[in-house]
């Protein structure tokens, strides 16, 4: 079964196809407009998609080998992001559907982090705990089987993702920063300076990143890091938070894994790039846990892991040829905000 596949929810414009469970391209262009704004402005955001999803469709359709008569069925994002970037990656893509005569699969968005673990036949059991985390989602969920998924724990405030971002620009690392952390952090000192945890105390599983945050920024006005900053203070600082953003993320997903007996752990999204969450997870191979992480080119935001769960939504669940997406999955649900974990 060959797919196509189209990503717009935030500031990637991405296509991919693929067969089956293997990519046969995967194209992104990552809007960098942005940056000078610190934070993806929705409306520029829109409007780079809108440029830029017919060459990216038609390029990652050269690069796949494919022709789009080779099509069989055809996936976007759908929900949860920025409704004006949803709606052109939706909208390209139904229309797409219908003038083929092919189904169209709307998917969501976090469900394929979680899935992007799949990706090229890399195989995974279940049942396993997954951690999502990236610029706008730090969830951690209970996976039984095929989109049989239960959400234990969420953040209350910031994503994890969001935290590096703001701490980064703080330390002056630009936008998006949390790459630039994960490289000072590897030449300081992470017990440089203790931050405060990223857990919710009353909640078994929640996490709360805005403190975190908070706490960089009086901790800078403290030392007059404006001042005083260089390289060797920057690296301490970003190991230091960085040590605390990640203890947080491992406390409660081996606390999970412990709970629910499982010794499958699955880490997926923006964040998972994390050369720091990355060692510490993989310690736990030495205790006999297995440890999932996707290659750097599938943790961020790509089409290649909205097309694995269109084909696993075709493949496991109640999706048939005959299923009218038309009809059935109408726009109107996007007027409705949600919050992370209603996203399920
Ligand atoms: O999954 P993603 O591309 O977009 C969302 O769905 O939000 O994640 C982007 C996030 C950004 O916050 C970015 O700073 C963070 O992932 N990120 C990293 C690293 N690479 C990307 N955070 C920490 N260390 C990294 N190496
Ligand atoms: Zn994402």
């Amino acid at each position: 079964m060959n797919i196509l596949a189209i990503e717009t929810s935030c500031d990637e414009t991405s296509a991919a196809v693929l067969e089956n469970e293997n990519v046969l391209s995967n194209i992104i262009s990552s809007q960098i407009s942005h940056g000078k704004f610190g934070a993806v402005v929705p409306e520029l955001a829109s409007r780079e998609h809108l440029n830029n999803i017919t060459k990216i469709a038609s390029e990652s359709l050269e690069t796949s080998g494919k022709h789009i008569k080779d099509i069989d069925i055809i996936a976007a994002t759908s929900e949860p992001g920025l409704i004006g970037s949803l709606l052109i990656g939706m909208n390209f893509a139904k229309s797409l559907a219908f003038t083929l005569n092919k189904p169209f699969i709307p998917v969501n968005h976090i469900q394929a982090h979680l899935y992007s673990n799949f990706l090229n036949g890399q195989k995974h059991e279940f049942p396993f705990i997954g951690l999502i985390v990236s610029g706008g989602h730090t969830l951690l969920i209970l996976v039984e089987n095929f989109f049989k998924h239960k959400i234990i724990g969420y953040t209350v405030d910031d994503a994890a993702g969001e935290a590096f971002d703001k701490t980064a620009k703080l330390l002056g690392l630009g936008y998006p920063g949390g790459q630039m952390i994960d490289k000072f952090a590897k030449d300081g000192n992470k017990d440089f300076h203790k931050f405060p945890p990223a857990i919710v105390r009353d909640s078994e599983f929640n996490f709360s990143y805005s403190g975190i945050k908070t706490s960089v920024l009086y901790y800078l006005r403290n030392i007059d890091f404006e001042n005083k900053k260089n390289d060797k203070l920057i690296s301490d600082i970003a190991a230091s938070f960085q040590e605390a953003a990640i203890k947080s993320l491992f406390k409660n997903t081996l606390k999970a894994a412990k709970k629910y007996g499982i010794k499958i752990i699955s880490v997926s999204g923006g964040v998972s790039a994390n050369s720091g969450l990355k060692e510490k997870f993989n310690e736990l191979k030495n205790s006999g846990y297995s440890i999932y992480f996707p290659k750097p080119e599938y943790s961020s935001d790509n089409a290649a892991m909205i097309g694995i769960t269109a084909f696993f939504k075709y493949k496991y669940s109640q999706i048939t040829k005959d299923t009218n997406y038309f009809e059935n999955d109408s726009l109107t649900h996007l007027a409705k905000p949600r919050l992370d974990y209603e996203a399920f």
